[in-house]
């Protein structure tokens, strides 16, 4: 990590965008907003009525969303030129066209960027930029900043603005579809808001790419590897569905906690309806968390995605759901790429999840949330005693610089 001050500078060098929601009290004779903001790494120079495809790029827990953002770019721009994913014998696939995709990396910040949100805060205490605590927003913890803020903002509630606003026909008339990607600690983030977030996409189909997560979360209390060190906390979320805590609950998943924390109906959402696909590197030995309760689900990030493929694969036939067989879950296997999210999104495969996936544009939405704007879609938690707050404008773009082309892509 960069000195906060130089990673400041190194964001407005190359741009920033700040995406806001506004939260409003429930209670609506209130008239107090407050405004926490998401910021983001953004393309620029786009035409919003050509984008076809956005794909949100989520940072690892360095919190490095301008790298993200720069590999995926690179991957992007080396597919378009090369066209190399496109070759094939049988028939003749769309070509990429650059100025149809979108690239979005949202940047969570917590409390070691303190040379960040403190001057981009300009002295406000109830707006300014969301700050969680440590790797929290990977898990869809609340944030702790903007302080006396009188609510807490998720990051999967961050994650949610962030797909309706890209969902907003108005706004991108021709979107045709939203992939939520993330390596290491953002294909935790990934995998976990698949499993559980609201995604209020409407009518847009969404998928989910999920590469050399560090851990999952898992569907049942079963583990491939002893759990005798762990054996009180190895299913509590985020390792598991056995405790869950948090306040962000989707309108969905509260009514399937709700029953004595039955989870059925979220384990069939998951393995049923959201379209996620993994990509694990065959090179990734690296043990990345070496916490009993991820070592229960294996001793590295390769092992544990073979692990967790067994799982899915479990869970499917004691529910039933014929998921992996048709492609909902889909898992590739990237020969000799380490822990290393510039070769995973540059090989094959990655450059297909990311930019081909519906490239025709013809697949019917499924597993997507409550089409409805003005439905509410989250919730404090079943313990908590805190005012319910939901959103009233949400992720209104409200501050862009310009983004300097990254010298080496032209
Ligand atoms: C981009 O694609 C070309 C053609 O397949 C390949 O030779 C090159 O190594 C790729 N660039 C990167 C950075 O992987
Ligand atoms: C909610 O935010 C306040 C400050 O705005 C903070 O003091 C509190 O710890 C936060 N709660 C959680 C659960 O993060
Ligand atoms: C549990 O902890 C003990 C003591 O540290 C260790 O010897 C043992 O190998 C651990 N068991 C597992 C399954 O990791
Ligand atoms: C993987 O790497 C090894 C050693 O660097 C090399 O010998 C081998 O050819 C590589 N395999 C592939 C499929 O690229």
């Amino acid at each position: 990590m960069p000195t906060p001050t130089l990673f400041f500078t190194i964001v407005i060098a190359i741009g920033l965008l700040r995406f806001a929601a506004c939260f409003n009290s429930a209670d609506d004779d209130d008239s107090d907003e407050e405004t926490a903001g998401l910021f983001a790494f953004q393309t620029t120079d786009f035409d919003p009525e050509k984008i076809k495809r956005v794909v949100i790029q989520l940072h690892g827990q360095g919190r490095d969303a301008w790298l993200y953002f720069d590999q995926t770019t690179e991957a992007l721009y080396n597919a378009t030129r090369t066209n190399t994913a496109s070759k094939s014998k049988s028939k003749k696939r769309t070509k990429l066209k650059r100025y149809e995709t979108l690239i979005f990396a949202p940047w969570f910040l917590n409390e070691d960027d303190e040379g960040a949100y403190t001057d981009l805060d300009a002295g406000s205490s109830t707006a300014g930029p969301l700050v969680w605590p440590g790797s929290e927003w990977a898990n869809g913890g609340d944030s702790i900043l903007p302080s006396g803020a009188s609510d807490n903002v998720s990051s999967f509630e961050a994650i949610d603005g962030v797909i309706r606003h890209f969902a907003d026909r108005d706004t991108f008339p021709k979107m045709e579809t939203i992939i939520v990607a993330g390596h290491s600690m953002g294909a935790q983030m990934a995998q976990r808001y698949a499993l559980l977030g609201a995604v209020p996409s409407g009518r847009l189909p969404v998928h989910f790419v999920v590469a050399n997560p560090g851990s999952f979360a898992y569907l049942t209390p079963s583990r491939p590897n002893s759990v005798e060190n762990c054996s009180e906390t190895y299913d509590q979320w985020k390792y598991g569905l056995g405790v869950y805590e948090q306040r962000y609950l989707s309108d969905f998943v509260r009514e399937s906690l709700d029953q004595q924390n039955d989870v059925t109906d979220v384990r069939k959402r998951y393995s049923e309806q959201r379209l996620v696909h993994y990509l694990f590197g065959t090179a990734d030995h690296g043990k990345g968390d070496t916490r009993c309760e991820a070592v229960t689900q294996g001793l590295t990030h390769l092992e544990r995605g073979r692990n967790y493929m067994r799982h899915l694969a479990d869970v499917v036939n004691d529910d039933s759901i014929a998921a992996v067989t048709a492609n909902i879950h889909t898992v590739d296997y990237i020969k000799n790429v380490s822990h290393d999210g510039l070769g995973m999104f540059m090989s094959k495969a990655g450059i297909e999840r990311l930019f081909y996936t519906n490239v025709l544009g013809e697949e019917e939405p499924q597993g997507v949330g409550d089409a409805d704007p003005d439905s509410q879609y989250f919730y404090p938690s079943r313990s908590s005693s805190l005012a319910s707050w939901r959103p009233t404008a949400l992720a209104t773009v409200f501050a862009t610089l310009a983004l300097a082309a990254i010298p080496s892509l032209l």
